[in-house]
Formats: C-alpha cells, sequence, structure tokens
C-alpha cells in the first residue's frame, strides 16, 4: 500500500506549454482519490510524471514519503489502466492478463531451466492468481476468447484484471470508463469502487466527468489550468465549493450565475443583480455572518445559487418573506428527467435553470413567481471568484 504527495511540482512541454503550473497534493494510504477538470488541465500530465513516463520540470514527488524523481518506472510499484484498454489483439485474455507478470516472473530465466520445478512452480502461482482475478472481475468464461471476440465493458474489464493481477502498490487510471456506453459506465464504475473496497490499493482516478468524480472518490481534486483548484470529500466540494470554477464544474444542472453588487450596512443587507434584487438582512445568522466577514458599503459579487435553491411554493422555499426572496419568470422550457424537470425560467434578460418537482403543476410559457431560499445561496467575490459566502447550513464548515 502507499500514500503519494506531490511539492510544488511543475511541468513545462518544449520550454513553453505549461501543463502543471504548481501542485500540492497528498493521497493517503488506501484512499480513492479522484482528479477532476476540463481537457487539458493537465490530469493525465500529473498521472505520467507520477508513473515516472514523464519527467516533472520543478518539484518533488513522493512514494511513502520516499522520493521517486530519479526512480524508474519499474521499480515504482504502479500499474495503470488507459482509456483505451491496448490489449494485444493475438493474444487470449488469459495471455493478456498474464504476460506481465510471465515475463517479470522469468526474466533471466535460461531455455534448459523450462522443465525445472521451480519454473512451474512459478507458473502454478501466476495461473492461481489469474483465475483468482477473474473470478473477482467475473470473466473467468472470457478466457479463451480473443479480444476481438469482447464487448467494449468486457475488455475494460480484462484490461483491470491486467492491472490488477500484478498487485500493484498504487493504481492509476486514466478515463478508463470513456469507451463505454452509459449503462456499462455505470456498471463498472460500481465493480471500480468494489474492487477498491476489497483490495484497499491507493488509487489515482482520473476523469472530467463530474458525476463520476463525485460517486467515486473518496475524495476528489479539482483542478484548472494546471492548478488545483480545491481538494476535499464530495460532499464539501458540492456544499462549498471554494470558487466560482469550483462551484460551476461540480453539479449538474450547474449552479447559475449572476452579476451583481451587495450592499452592507448596519440596517440593510441586500444583494442586487440586474433583474433580481435579494434583501438578506432579516436573517440574524445570515446578517452577522456577512457583518462579520465584509467590510460596510458596496461590493461587486457573484451570486450562485444552485438549481435545487429554487422553488416554485414560497413554503418550499424555507418561507421568506415573499418581497425578499421572490421573483417573476416565464417557464421557457421543461426537460423532463423522470425523478425530476429540469426548467428554464426567464426573467427579463436572464435565464436561470431549476430542478422543480415533476409532480409540482407548472407549464412551458406560463408566467409565475419562483422563490429562492436564501439559506442556500453563494456569494463570490467578483473580481478573485473566491468563494465570500456558503450557504448557512455550512456554518460549522467555515
Ligand atoms: N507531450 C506533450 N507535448 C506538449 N504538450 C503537451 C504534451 N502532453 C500534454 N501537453 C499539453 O499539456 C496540457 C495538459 O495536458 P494533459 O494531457 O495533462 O491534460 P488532460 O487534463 O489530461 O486533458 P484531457 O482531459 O483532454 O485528457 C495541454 O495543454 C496539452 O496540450
Ligand atoms: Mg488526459
Amino acid at each position: 500500500m502507499a500514500s503519494i504527495s506531490f511539492k510544488n511540482v511543475q511541468k513545462t512541454y518544449d520550454g513553453n506549454v505549461v501543463a502543471i503550473k504548481n501542485i500540492d497534493l497528498s493521497i493517503k494510504d488506501r484512499e480513492f482519490m479522484v482528479l477532476v477538470g476540463p481537457s487539458g488541465c493537465g490530469k493525465t500530465s500529473i498521472l505520467r510524471i507520477l508513473a515516472g513516463l514523464e519527467e516533472c520540470t520543478n518539484g518533488e514527488i513522493y512514494i511513502d514519503q520516499k522520493k521517486v524523481n530519479d526512480l524508474p518506472p519499474k521499480d515504482r510499484d504502479i500499474s495503470m489502466v488507459f482509456q483505451n484498454y491496448a490489449l494485444y489483439p493475438h493474444m487470449s485474455v488469459k495471455e493478456n492478463i498474464s504476460f506481465g507478470l510471465k515475463s517479470r516472473e522469468t526474466k533471466g530465466f535460461l531455455h534448459r531451466l523450462f522443465h525445472s520445478k521451480e519454473y512451474k512452480s512459478i507458473m502454478n502461482s501466476i495461473e492461481t492468481r489469474v483465475q483468482k482475478v477473474s473470478k473477482l472481475l467475473s470473466i473467468e468464461h472470457l478466457l479463451l476468447r480473443k479480444p476481438h471476440q469482447l464487448s467494449g465493458g468486457q475488455k475494460q474489464r480484462v484490461a483491470l484484471a491486467r492491472s490488477i493481477v500484478r498487485e500493484p502498490k498504487l493504481f492509476l487510471m486514466d478515463e478508463p470508463l470513456s469507451n463505454l456506453d452509459a449503462s456499462l459506465r455505470l456498471q463498472t464504475r460500481t465493480e471500480i469502487i468494489k474492487l477498491h473496497k476489497k483490495l484497499g490499493i491507493t488509487t489515482l482516478y482520473v476523469t472530467h466527468d463530474q458525476i463520476e468524480a463525485m460517486t467515486m472518490g473518496q475524495r476528489i481534486t479539482v483542478m484548472n489550468n494546471g492548478e488545483v483548484q480545491q481538494c476535499d470529500t464530495p460532499e464539501n466540494i458540492y456544499q462549498y465549493p471554494a470558487n466560482k470554477f469550483v462551484a460551476g464544474f461540480i453539479g449538474y444542472p450547474p449552479m447559475n450565475f449572476l452579476d451583481g453588487e451587495l450592499s452592507v450596512s448596519k440596517n440593510e443587507i441586500s444583494v442586487s443583480c440586474k433583474d433580481i434584487k435579494l434583501s438578506l438582512h432579516h436573517n440574524n445568522i445570515l446578517k452577522n455572518k456577512i457583518l462579520e466577514k465584509i467590510p460596510l458599503g458596496n461590493k461587486k459579487i457573484i451570486l450562485g445559487i444552485r438549481p435545487e435553491a429554487i422553488y416554485d411554493t414560497i413554503e418550499s422555499a424555507g418561507g421568506w418573506p415573499v418581497e425578499n426572496n421572490s421573483f417573476e419568470a416565464k417557464i421557457d422550457n421543461i426537460e423532463p428527467l423522470g425523478s425530476q424537470n429540469i426548467v428554464f425560467l426567464k426573467h427579463g434578460d436572464t435565464t436561470l435553470v431549476s430542478t422543480l418537482n415533476p409532480r409540482s403543476k407548472i407549464k412551458e410559457d406560463q408566467i409565475k413567481h419562483f422563490f429562492i431560499n436564501l439559506d442556500q445561496i453563494h456569494l463570490f467575490d467578483a473580481t478573485t471568484e473566491q468563494s465570500l459566502l456558503y450557504p448557512l447550513k455550512s456554518e460549522s464548515h467555515i
């Protein structure tokens, strides 16, 4: 098993492409850490640097407190699973799984020793390991097939088996599910999590899919532009995003953002966006929190409202006085998802997205009042985009 830490790691390709700016990151022993972020933010570069396939330009990488910058890949005891499973097409599933093990464990064996007891015992132990891992991944019945006789999901399980059979102390997975269709993704996602629970191998899992990140990670590291934006549990990342990027990246449909001004005085605290005005001073906790953190006066902010913080009845929105938290909007479009409806609301020039119960009696083109639960709003500094105010329930978190 292994813990990992990156200290001030930077990577520049060809002297001018800055892929990783300044990464400090620790992964605990036996942890399942997900690295998530948009395309090109540096995720694969981090994996390749950790595996030793790429050198970092600056900084230090430790596995179990041992600096590994100069350790060759083969000595790092890491196994990597890629998006394209890269199985050997001419070999059977069984040969694909055992190939790496055989070549590693019989390296240096002379041909004349092939009939020796020692050689046979190595082969027997490899056979046992292959059987065990095939059972674990439910591919025992596929062992004699060639890769072209397998479905995408089966190929992916063979690729996983090939990595697991090595019993590495660290697993790196780079978007391993992106070639699978929706239902197979879901199924394989669950299998990978179960495997991790069973084997407890420290895993760094890369995806650009925030739902995969939320459902799989014990902790999530959100990256953008070669930098770590936030590293925390899925729940904390969702509830208490550190900045606008994280708030917008995690959550579907994404958080609504409105540019506006926060006005703070002793008697009145309000947020004015172009078409929406919210009065915040009625709630003592909210008021005290703002007075404590934000100086008196006016400040340019970005108001963040998650789709589920917009309601179609005043009661469900926390019972705030109507004049403080409501706005009138036209229902532009309703996308039914079964368990909930995604509803697009037009208020002046502003479009807001909300998620409403499918039983709510609303119709497209209808004009009605909607309500924002003020306990659930986020405020971000308009310049730095850092979070100024989390939802109220986060009181204990700050
Ligand atoms: N070998 C390379 N030579 C030059 N630039 C590279 C090389 N590999 C990656 N880059 C650049 O470094 C940046 C980070 O790339 P990286 O592959 O780490 O991103 P990623 O987050 O894995 O993206 P994706 O989600 O698309 O796989 C990108 O701008 C990319 O173009
Ligand atoms: Mg990548």
